[in-house]
């Protein structure tokens, strides 16, 4: 049977050629269409896509909200529901984001929310995004300080994805996105290959990876949409990574979410090696990648208390039981492997001394 989640995903030509059918859709029908963005994807990304509402542009209003992770927010959310209302936007409005993670998630939320839920689109234009978070339904805010606090699963009509919006994209967000496509290598058992020569820009290889790992994960999102099973695996990385991100937040230090993945997976195939017989060169290849690509995540003895605190109230865990993806021998993620505080003592110590 035909997985609903990719047929409804679409790369470069085909995308716009869809992208293309989809307007006159929405003009025959007269849908409003609003299109949510951020300050940097209207001034980069929006001059890109603008063309292919000229047939629609008296039904098409923008929504900008400013960039960045703090605007992932319920006064942003409150925003764009009295923007909806103040245009008359009925149920069968669609509400297109163009941007990356923090436009998808909030934008797929505000959708999701808005008269029960109304159509909903996304152009991801981070790699990211691309590769990630606009795949697969979640979707959500931050809230009193905690990450993705409130939310709903939620799946977008399509997925459009234009790799030609990555030629702006600044250098530190490109890693952050190496991060989640790295993450796939280990999921898809390909390890690094996919990646060899990763170079920040876009090239046949580049596309492919992001091909691969999104494909992949609507893959594991059709068998396991609420993530009550195997949609955990897509958390390699992201229990020791989510860490070291909340770790560095507290510090003032700023880490990118894929590039605490990056440091979070050195970590986690650490404890592959140790736990699930993992072979040792596959973590020392994987070292000697994240020092070539990566400004190393540096941590001290000191700091390890503190961060099995964190760890140790992770929402993956069971009650006390500290649960983690790690990779098998045979190259296999496994999911909900129990580790001892004293293994993962013992795997943040190894870390520290890294670098
Ligand atoms: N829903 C999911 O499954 C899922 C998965 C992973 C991450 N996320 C969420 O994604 C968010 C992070 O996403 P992100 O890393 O894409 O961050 P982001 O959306 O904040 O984008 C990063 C920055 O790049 C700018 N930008 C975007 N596209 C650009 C382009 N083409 N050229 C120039 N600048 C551009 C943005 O304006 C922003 O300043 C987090 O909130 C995270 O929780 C969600």
């Amino acid at each position: 049977m035909m997985n609903p989640y990719t047929a409804s995903l679409f790369f470069n030509q085909d995308a716009l050629a869809d992208f293309e059918k989809q307007i006159r859709v929405f003009k025959y029908k007269r849908q409003k269409v609003f299109v949510l963005l951020d300050d940097h994807t209207r001034h980069y990304c929006w001059p890109l896509i603008r063309s292919y509402f000229i047939e629609i542009q008296n039904d098409t209003i923008l929504i900008e909200i400013p960039h960045g992770e703090e605007n992932k927010n319920l006064d942003q959310l409150h925003s764009i529901w009295k923007q909806l209302t103040k245009a008359d936007a009925g149920r069968d409005a669609v509400l297109i984001n163009l941007g990356g993670g923090v436009i998808t998630d909030l934008g797929g939320f505000a959708a999701a929310s808005y008269k029960r839920g109304i159509t909903t689109i996304h152009f991801p234009t981070t790699l990211l995004a691309m590769a990630d978070a606009a795949l697969g339904g979640k979707t959500g805010i931050d809230f009193d300080g905690y990450k993705n606090h409130i939310g709903v699963f939620y799946q977008p009509l399509k997925v459009y994805v234009l790799t030609d919006f990555l030629k702006t994209l600044p250098e530190r967000q490109w890693k952050s996105g190496l991060g989640e496509l790295i993450k796939y290598g280990f999921l898809t058992m390909k390890g690094l290959k996919p990646l060899e020569n990763f170079s920040f820009s876009v090239n046949q290889q580049l596309q492919k990876a992001i091909i691969e790992a999104a494909q992949f994960k609507l893959n594991v999102v059709a068998e396991d949409p609420t993530e009550i099973g195997m949609r955990k695996i897509l958390n390699f990385g992201h229990t020791i990574g989510h860490a070291f991100e909340s770790f560095a937040m507290s510090k003032r230090q700023t880490l990118m979410h894929g590039e605490a993945v990056a440091a979070g997976i050195a970590a986690e195939l650490y404890l592959s090696v140790r736990l699930k017989g993992l072979k040792i060169n596959v973590l020392e290849d994987y070292v000697s990648f994240y020092h070539r690509h990566f400004e190393p995540f540096k941590i001290v003895t000191s700091d390890i208390t503190t961060l099995l605190d964190i760890i140790s109230h992770d929402k993956k865990n069971r009650g006390r039981e500290l649960l983690m993806v790690c990779i098998e021998s045979n190259k296999k993620p496994v999911f909900d492997v129990t580790v001892e505080p004293e293994q993962l003592r013992e795997c943040l110590i190894w870390y520290s001394e890294l670098f």
